[in-house]
């Protein structure tokens, strides 16, 4: 039991029911805030979706998916279905029958379906506040450029008033994403050297050793870059760089993080790098190219990696480049960011300056997995010749708390429930982002990316970027 209010009670409408995300992480989230008591028990959940399905069969198909029997048990009769095509206005004036009071509408759906479906609630007047609070989450990807993000912002919120709306970003989900924050500015100690006089350069990594796999058909037509960079990296990069905000309100931490993302300045194509695996061995196991993959192109030009520099002009910011990347079919799944300080003026000691890389002298958080944070430095080698070695101070989560299995879509739920917007997207930040990747967008239509081995590190051009400032790239471990 957790000692947090519980949320209100409220009929959670899920378009695309029957999908992946509902049955994997949705519902298992929401039987999980159950059990921790953190849910109303008058709480209900309304799949929708095209099949041809009833109560039953869609409580089923969730069936699978549970861990915790015990307390889906209490929910499950919770669980109703309502069969309809998301672009007849007949669904939802069925829906309209059904839910009254509170509700939330989560759009599980293929994005194409986010413009019509918010319309069509609007048309019913289900997003009209009267008997109870309406809300509307709009799962990624958020548009698939700066113009259409544009569009589909201005289309939604023609409808329904921002603090209606709950953009995803499941990395906001994630603890380790949180703590970036309390890190920042609940030790006066990290606040006092966070700013371009100490730090050097930040890198933040989010590197998959899973491939594109079964799911071809969406991959190929969004890329490394769309899938990961103006949306997660980029809420990364906010956390990192933002003010500290002057209240924990959603709007005064959203206002600051918005800040820094309009302060990143749009990466030219020369500041950036794509890549695309070709065959290897991850964990041993052989793997075909990408261009083999199911319900990919043989013949386009899609990346799987991406490394770019981004500049932040800020008072703080200036000077300092944060370096992102992100890839699949990689050496091994590492979600990180290092902040790298600067050398001392004078090295002091003989040995502290080693060739070629730096090593120590920087803040490690470790998002996934082993999720902790290490403070790496050097320290003298015991004995009578001065000699200096990279040591490091590590906080691993799973020492110090019963981190428990969760889905990472419990706060985001939980969040949505109580009306607290912090962890979603402001239409500007997502709109930010994309201004940032565009030219990159608009350069990377022409031209092939660079292959990598399965299982590497990434191309050798993300290598040569950042060695071209005379930096290199944290090990994937
Ligand atoms: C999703 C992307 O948003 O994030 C996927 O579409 C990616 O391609 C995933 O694998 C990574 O998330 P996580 O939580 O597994 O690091």
């Amino acid at each position: 039991m957790s000692d947090a209010p519980r949320a209100p009670a409220a009929t959670l409408v899920i378009f695309g029911a029957m999908g992946d995300l509902a049955r994997r992480l949705l519902v298992p989230a929401l039987v999980n805030l159950s059990r921790d008591g953190l849910i109303d028990e008058a709480t209900t959940i309304l799949g929708v979706s095209h099949h041809d399905a009833d109560d039953d069969a869609l409580r089923e198909a969730l069936d699978d998916f549970i861990e915790d029997q015990d307390s889906w048990s209490k929910l499950r009769d919770r669980v109703a279905y309502l069969k309809g095509d998301f672009e007849q206005a007949s669904t939802f004036a069925a829906l309209a029958e059904r839910v009254k009071g509170n509700a939330v509408f989560y759009l599980a759906t293929a994005p194409n379906f986010f413009g019509p479906v918010v319309d069509a609630l609007a048309d019913a007047g289900l997003l009209d506040e009267g008997a109870g609070f309406r809300r509307v989450v709009i799962e990624k990807p958020f548009g698939h450029d700066l113009t259409s993000a544009q569009a589909l912002n201005a289309r939604i919120l023609a409808r329904a008033e921002e603090q209606q709306i709950y953009r995803i970003d499941h990395f906001l989900g994630k603890e380790t994403v949180q703590n970036i924050m309390v890190a920042r500015f609940g030790n006066v100690m990290l606040g006092a050297v966070w700013n371009n006089r100490y730090i050097d350069h930040v890198q933040i990594t989010a590197a998959e050793a899973v491939t594109v796999g079964t799911r071809g058909k969406f991959y190929d037509s969004t890329g490394a870059l769309r899938d990961m960079v103006p949306n997660h990296l980029f809420q990364l990069l906010a956390l990192i760089g933002m003010e500290p905000p002057n209240s924990f309100d959603a709007d005064a931490i959203r206002t600051e993080k918005s800040k820094v993302i309009a302060a990143a300045k749009p990466v030219p194509p020369e500041d950036a790098v794509r890549g695309r695996y070709e065959a290897g061995t991850i964990a041993g196991k052989p793997v075909a190219a990408y261009l083999e993959e199911a319900e990919v192109d043989p013949t386009g030009r899609t990346e799987t990696y991406a490394a770019l520099k981004v500049q932040v002009e800020t008072w703080r910011w200036s000077g300092v480049p944060f370096y992102l990347r992100t890839g699949k079919g990689l050496t091994a799944r590492d979600t990180e960011i290092v902040v790298q300080f600067r050398d001392v003026p004078i090295a002091l000691f003989r040995g502290t300056k080693a060739a070629g890389c730096p090593w120590g002298n920087r803040l490690r958080l470790q998002l996934q997995p082993n999720e902790g944070l290490s403070l790496e430095f050097v320290a003298k080698v015991p004995g009578p010749v001065m000699e200096t070695a990279p040591v490091s101070m590590d906080f691993h989560y799973a020492d110090r708390f019963a981190v428990g299995h969760q889905t990472g879509y419990e706060t985001l739920l939980y969040d949505v429930l109580t009306g607290d917007q912090t962890l979603f997207q402001r239409a500007d930040q997502i709109e930010g982002g994309w201004r940032v990747v565009q030219p990159l967008l608009d350069a990377w239509r022409a031209g092939e990316p660079e292959g990598y081995a399965a299982g590497s590190a990434g191309p050798a051009g993300a290598d040569a970027l950042i060695a071209r400032d005379g930096r290199c790239w944290s090990e994937l471990a």
